[in-house]
């Protein structure tokens, strides 16, 4: 079993993480820049520098054999506030690039939205104000007609990472904790959101496709026995993943996730979320309309029942075993024995990928194309010495148990026609700042010299014969 000919193999990239050049040229404040300066953690400037290193990146992309590249346009490069006069310097930038990518035999993947939603609309309610979906449709609609030399277009990346990391476990800005409420609100607003950039794509007429982005973490019952622990695995999937599946993939939310949902409200004491039955309408259109999903997929979590209340603590440094998730109302993560975890506490099943699309074939029928949009490792990584190559073995093993079930998957007919690493190059992690490592590239930050990893020659053989290497 092979990868077939016109297979997508690309790195992933994301705007603010990559491109650096916060403040040239007009761009305007994401939300992102305050809460990193409150944080005083890390500068998101440089970044990899893609801004103006992107050139170099994508003849490296081709050079190694890739023939695609997840990209994303920052908002608030093309509407600094948000919405208003676009800004022609950063159209230009992105045509420039683009085209560049089209030189190289690149096919650039779009994210419209990649976690960098533009501060002022951040501050006017973010996702959970509904004039801010207006604002992005119309910055979506802007860019379609603009950028007609894209075949491949994302709504959004991750609208679980966003609703979850602002109102739950206080990672993302604005840093709110165990507002349950807020995180199911945001999470059918990004539902709606999506939902109405599909259905204008649609109308518009615009050529290519159309998909969303979601990140899937599979959760199972710590121990497959216990009825305590699978409800909890079900609640913590509804809080994940189902509320995304079912609104962008059904058009509908199952009645199962709607009392989840509720469950969980009630178990925190907070009110239920507004959904207007003619949003419903607009959601099955979009998924009926949908062209592709992708799936971003890292690790697995594994649920304990749990009654106490919540609890959690991010690893952001990359001490092992120092991140703790209790939820109230929902469960407790652990870590059976023989599991392995990174240094960031995430557990490796490459099995819950396949579990994941097998689960997406199974239960949501109206999907057609599947790519997996990201998929990777975050090591701690020094510069190779000079003449030396950085030997990141564990990456590649992560990689290619992952795509051998990527292979399964395919054989078992499940329609995945790409495949994505999470980085290109080395670039920031929103959490985890600079020393979580996971390009193909290493970049030396103080330099922004490039360093081709022994992963990016692993990953090259497989674009050369679709056969997955030792
Ligand atoms: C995904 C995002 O959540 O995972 C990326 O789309 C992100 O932007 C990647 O960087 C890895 O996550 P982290 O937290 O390790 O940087």
């Amino acid at each position: 079993m092979k990868f077939s000919i016109d297979f997508y193999f690309g790195g992933a990239t994301a705007a603010f993480q990559a491109e650096g050049a916060v403040k040239e040229d007009n761009k305007g404040q994401v939300l992102w820049e305050p809460f990193l300066e409150r944080q005083g953690r890390f500068d998101p400037e440089p970044a990899c520098d893609f801004y103006h290193r992107y050139p170099e990146d994508l003849k490296l992309s081709h050079d190694f054999g890739l023939n695609s590249i997840r990209i994303s346009i920052a908002w608030a490069r093309i509407f600094p506030i948000g919405a208003g006069k676009p800004e022609q310097a950063g159209v230009d930038y992105y045509h420039q690039m683009f085209a560049e990518c089209r030189k190289n035999g690149i096919e650039p993947f779009v994210t419209l939205h990649h976690f960098d939603t533009p501060e002022t609309l951040h501050q006017a309610g973010d996702w959970l104000n509904p004039d801010n979906i207006e604002k992005y449709v119309a910055y979506a609609k802007f860019c379609f007609q603009e950028f007609s030399e894209i075949n491949y277009w994302i709504t959004i990346n991750e609208p679980t990472s966003m609703a979850v990391q602002q109102y739950t476990t206080g990672t993302f800005p604005p840093g709110e904790k165990y507002n349950f409420h807020k995180t199911f609100q945001a999470e059918h607003n990004l539902n709606l959101a999506h939902a109405r950039v599909v259905n204008a794509f649609k109308e518009m007429g615009i050529a290519g496709q159309i998909g969303v982005v979601h990140a899937l973490q599979t959760v199972y019952p710590f121990d497959p026995a216990k009825d305590g622990d699978i409800h909890a695995a079900k609640l913590q999937d509804t809080l994940d993943n189902r509320v995304f599946l079912d609104g962008t993939l059904a058009g509908e939310y199952g009645t199962e996730t709607l009392a989840l949902m509720n469950e969980i409200l009630a178990a925190n004491q907070q009110a239920e979320i507004t959904i207007n039955p003619s949003e419903m309408d607009e959601l099955k259109q979009a998924a009926q309309q949908l062209d592709f999903v992708g799936v971003n997929y890292y690790f697995s979590k594994y649920m304990k029942e749990y009654h106490g209340i919540s609890e959690t603590v991010h690893n952001g440094t990359g001490q092992k075993g120092s991140s703790i998730s209790r939820l109230q109302g929902i469960g407790e993560s652990g870590v059976p024995d023989g599991i392995e975890m990174t240094d960031w506490d995430w557990p490796i099943n490459p099995q819950g990928l396949y579990d994941q699309l097998e689960r997406i074939k199974t239960n949501y029928p109206l999907v057609k194309d599947l790519y997996i949009t990201e998929n990777g490792l975050g090591l701690k990584e020094e510069k190779p010495a000079a003449g030396k190559i950085l030997d990141d073995q564990k990456r590649i093993d992560y990689i290619r148990l992952h795509l051998a079930e990527v292979l399964r998957a395919i054989n078992d007919g499940i329609n995945v026609k790409g495949y994505f690493v999470w980085s290109l190059q080395d670039m920031f992690s929103w959490t985890n700042g600079y020393n979580k490592r996971y390009g193909l590239f290493f970049v030396d930050f103080e330099t922004q010299q490039r360093y081709p990893k022994k992963s990016a020659h692993w990953f090259k053989k497989i674009t050369e014969t679709g056969e997955l290497p030792e």
